[in-house]
């Protein structure tokens, strides 16, 4: 249950007082990216099983990596989880523009650590995500995440996310970029 959320230092800072821990919500700070790297890795799983592994993995350290070196940008913010002295999740969001012309709040990267998962946290988190779009007047928060991750998606539709838009694939049968005879 929320205890308290509360605005210290212009800061917005949510307070969850779990059964077994105290989680608070906070801005990023330059000294969280080490542990909210050590995230990155999670945001793998579910996606599909034939897209190249190790390009996956250069992906998202890539998307953790942009996200926290624009974490200052007037148009986003970079959120993380702490219990105790320890970062347990992070969550970025920004400002996009749909192709209506409307502009969503978007949800890049959700990551709970696996220690600390199904005790609340990435609930808070979104729950930090939509107040920050809110207080933009924004109306919609979207994001994207694997067919595969069943998890995340029972995660979403517990907080009231309905899908959108489905990406279909299909495989052609070529061999792999790179590999083609020339
Ligand atoms: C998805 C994720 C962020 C959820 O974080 P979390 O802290 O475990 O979420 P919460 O504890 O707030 O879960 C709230 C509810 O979501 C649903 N949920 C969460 N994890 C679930 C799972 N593994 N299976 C089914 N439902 C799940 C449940 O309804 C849960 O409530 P309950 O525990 O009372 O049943 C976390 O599992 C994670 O980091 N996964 C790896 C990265 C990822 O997939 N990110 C999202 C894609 S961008």
């Amino acid at each position: 249950m929320v205890a308290s959320v509360f605005i210290r230092g212009g800061s917005l800072r949510h307070h969850w007082l779990m059964s077994d821990a105290a989680v608070s919500v906070r801005r990023y700070e330059p000294h969280d990216r080490e542990a909210v790297v050590l995230l990155a890795p999670r945001l793998e799983f579910g996606v599909a099983h034939w897209r190249d592994a190790e390009a996956v993995r250069r992906a998202v350290a890539g998307w953790i990596d942009e996200s926290l070196a624009n974490a200052d940008a007037e148009d986003r913010e970079v959120l993380v989880a702490q219990v105790g002295e320890e970062v347990v999740g992070v969550v970025t969001v920004a400002q996009r523009r749909h192709f209506t012309g409307e502009v969503d709040a978007y949800v890049g990267e959700l990551v709970v650590r696996a220690e600390h998962e199904r005790r609340g946290v990435g609930s808070l988190l979104m729950h930090a995500a939509e107040a920050w779009a809110r207080g933009r007047g924004l109306r919609h928060l979207t994001l994207e995440t694997g067919a595969a991750n069943a998890p995340a998606r029972a995660f979403y539709a517990r907080r009231g996310y309905q899908e959108e838009d489905v990406r279909l694939t299909k495989a052609l049968g070529c061999p792999p970029q790179g590999s083609q005879v020339e």
